[in-house]
């Protein structure tokens, strides 16, 4: 066995969650996908009780008992936990209890430990529900920049025109008539270039999601001078990855402009970098994928425009296009990534996942 693929290591890389527990139902073990999907560190787990870690988890907690009293693997599906603050999440757990060879009064195993494997299905629920939201924004996209070319091909020309007529008119005062078409058709076209995106193909090169975030907060500082806080949560150890920092830096600027619009440039952005273990992404499930996410408190999306952000032209803003999201969620999906929001009265958070190197299928 090479040594990077010792027991403990194998463990670690799994990318589902496994927890061990001994005959009290008290954590003996936990493996780093289970510390991602509690948010809790092993040494803060283990040795706990399963009912003090867990409300709401009575029908695991009988299967576990079940499990450890016959000595026969249970599988519960659609499992309810409450976690500490508000977050639940929803399990399939399958449990296998490991005996130690010998055997009870009762003639079955005498169980020692019980070996559980945790897979999240609201995750699974809400990937179905990624894959949908992504398929339509594309489709939406192509009618777009369908929409978009058939527009601009004869405002160039309208423009053209203008200008041999202003060239042409002799009385000065009727060019001001000239000037308006030339503007505004200037006005359209650049509304048009941004409905269609960034059309350049990624420039893929190592790059580093904190020279990003940090190229966009100095940007924000220098546009909203005074009054406004840009807090900073890093992760340090996060790796480079291959990526179109120009790209990715319009795609951030795109949504923390949007905070600083919601709290009027007054007030505290905090901008957050993590690693998340097994993630998936449409189809793709990752080992690890870097979430930097975007946090304010201001008022929050409007209830009525939540589902719809992502899409084009649609804003809760008198001078908004509606194409901030809608261009930022684009280029994330072009690197294999995933932008979603979470948004109440006080606090909204974007978060940008990307992975960080290629998945498995
Ligand atoms: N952090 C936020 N807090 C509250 N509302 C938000 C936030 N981010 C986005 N929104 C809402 O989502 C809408 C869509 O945002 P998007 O960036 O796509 O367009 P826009 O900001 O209106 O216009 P544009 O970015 O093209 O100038 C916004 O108009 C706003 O109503
Ligand atoms: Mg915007």
């Amino acid at each position: 066995m090479h040594p990077s693929e010792s027991p403990q290591s194998i463990l670690d890389n799994l990318t589902i969650a496994v927890v061990t527990l001994d005959r009290e139902l008290r954590l003996t073990a936990i493996n780093p996908a289970g510390e991602m999907m509690f948010e809790a560190s092993t040494k803060k787990m283990v040795g706990q009780r399963f009912e003090e870690l867990f409300a709401g988890g009575e029908a695991l907690l009988q299967a576990l008992r079940e499990s450890l009293g016959a000595g026969h693997p249970i599988t519960v599906r659609g499992v309810s936990l409450e976690l500490p603050g508000t977050r639940s999440l929803t399990l399939d757990c399958v449990i296998t209890p490991l005996a130690d060879g010998s055997v009870q009064k009762n003639g079955a195993a005498a169980v020692t430990t019980l070996l559980v494997e945790l897979t999240q299905i609201d995750r699974l629920l809400r990937r179905t529900r990624d894959e949908n939201l992504l398929d339509r924004q594309a489709a939406n996209r192509a009618v777009m920049r369908g929409l978009a070319h058939e527009i601009k091909n004869p405002l160039g020309g309208l423009r053209g025109a203008a200008q041999l007529l202003e060239r042409e008119l002799v009385p000065k005062g009727l060019k001001e008539y000239t000037r308006i078409i030339i503007h505004e058709a200037d006005r359209l076209r650049n509304l048009v270039d941004r409905m269609i995106g960034p059309h350049k193909p990624l420039a893929k090169q190592p790059a580093n999601i904190h020279t990003i975030l940090e190229h966009v907060r100095l940007l924000m500082l220098a546009e909203v001078p005074g009054g406004l806080h840009v807090q900073r949560d890093y992760d340090p150890s996060i790796p480079e990855f291959e990526g179109d920092s120009e790209q990715l830096i319009q795609a951030v600027l795109n949504i923390v402009r949007n905070a600083v619009q919601a709290i009027d440039g007054r007030g505290t952005i905090v901008l957050r970098t993590r690693v998340d273990r097994g993630f998936s992404i449409g189809q793709r499930r990752h080992r690890l994928v870097l979430r930097a996410e975007i946090e304010d408190h201001g008022p929050g999306i409007p209830p009525e425009l939540r589902e719809h952000i992502f899409y084009p032209m649609v804003t809760g803003r008198a001078d908004g296009t509606g194409l901030g999201l809608s261009i930022a969620q684009d280029i994330v999906t072009k690197h294999g990534g995933l932008i979603e929001c979470e948004s109440q009265p006080g606090r909204t958070v974007f978060r940008l996942y990307l992975p960080l190197e290629n998945g498995n299928g």
